[in-house]
């Protein structure tokens, strides 16, 4: 039978610090130039695994062209992109594709084909990459994904049935099809009121904990970067002006950030009350009480 090469991993050793097995995806010194113009200036990110990274910035940033190049879609004018220790920059397309396949894009506005039914929508990369799955099975595989997303006999609905925040879980479903290893999103909250908007934050978390992905998510909005970030960086002009976590930047020395922050509108005491109620350390706090629980039940069993 035929069998793929394996993919030679980069040699990392001239990175500080070394390369260590949380980093899922790892931007080493990335510029892109258009020209002469350079619209990406050198960017170090480490994208840790399972966890939720947040890039923020204003228009013309360069969000789109850091999204392109962390997707494949484009290369970087200097600089590496590593997953899992490959340099995907160096790629071919084949090689490339097949990396491809480890991310899932949570498309801006949920992009949905809107004369396909749900079904059909959330089937179509299964129907692109899966040709062995029967229509049984890829039929099967989207209905299970459907009810985990909460969307009840909906398969058969057209999209324009649908809520804003129901949309948003078909494209969700449609980008779990592959089992990424990473997931996308592209402004997640963009046009979304605030109330889906929450909706939706909640969902990312709750997502990135029941599939064990790394989230990267693309955005503007403030109030959603300090709910379910892990680390956010802050893109002024093609730089990382600011990193860390969200309490970092709102309450540290970091003047950029802090003024990123004051002109978005999110004030200070609405930005704690957020961190108080914060999706990820609610999801942390159910995730101890399920150890402790478990914990329980195992010792449970040892008593005669
Ligand atoms: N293909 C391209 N050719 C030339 N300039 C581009 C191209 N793509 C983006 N740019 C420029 O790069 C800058 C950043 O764009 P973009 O990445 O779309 O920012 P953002 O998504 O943060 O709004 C802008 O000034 C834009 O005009
Ligand atoms: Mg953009």
């Amino acid at each position: 039978m035929f069998r793929r090469r394996p993919l030679t991993p980069a040699d990392t050793s001239d990175l500080v610090p070394p390369l260590a097995p949380d980093d899922h995806v790892t931007f080493d010194r990335v510029t892109k130039s258009f020209g002469e113009v350079g619209v990406l200036k050198g960017i170090d990110i480490r994208f840790k695994r399972h966890e939720t990274a947040v890039i923020i910035g204003g228009s013309g940033a360069g969000k789109t062209t850091l999204l392109r190049l962390l997707i494949g879609l484009d290369r970087p004018t200097a600089g590496r992109i590593l997953v899992d220790g490959i340099d995907i920059s160096r790629l071919g397309e084949v090689d490339l594709n097949r990396v491809r396949r480890k991310f899932g894009m949570v498309f801006q506005y949920a992009a949905l084909l809107d004369s396909l039914t749900v079904l059909d929508n959330v089937a179509f990369p299964l129907r692109e990459h899966r040709k062995d799955m029967s229509r049984a099975a890829v039929r099967d595989k989207v209905v299970a994904m459907l009810n985990l997303l909460g969307l009840y006999d909906k398969e058969g609905h057209m999209p324009s049935e649908l809520s804003g925040g129901q949309r948003k879980r078909v494209g969700l479903a449609r980008a779990l099809m592959l089992e990424p290893e990473v997931l996308v999103y592209d402004e997640p909250t963009s046009g979304l009121d605030p109330h889906t908007s929450r909706m939706v934050d909640d969902l990312i978390e709750e997502t990135r904990s029941r599939f064990d992905v790394t989230s990267i998510v693309i955005s503007h909005d403030m109030a959603s970067a300090f709910r379910i970030a892990h680390h956010v960086y802050l893109l002024i002009d093609g730089a990382v002006a600011a990193a860390g976590t969200p309490e970092d930047l709102a309450f540290g020395a970091n003047d950029a950030a802090r003024a990123f922050i004051a002109a978005s509108g999110v004030a200070s005491e609405q930005l704690e009350r957020i961190a108080g109620g914060r999706t990820i350390s609610r999801a942390a706090r159910q995730a101890e009480e399920r150890r402790v629980l478990e914990a329980e039940g195992e010792s449970g069993q040892d008593v005669p």
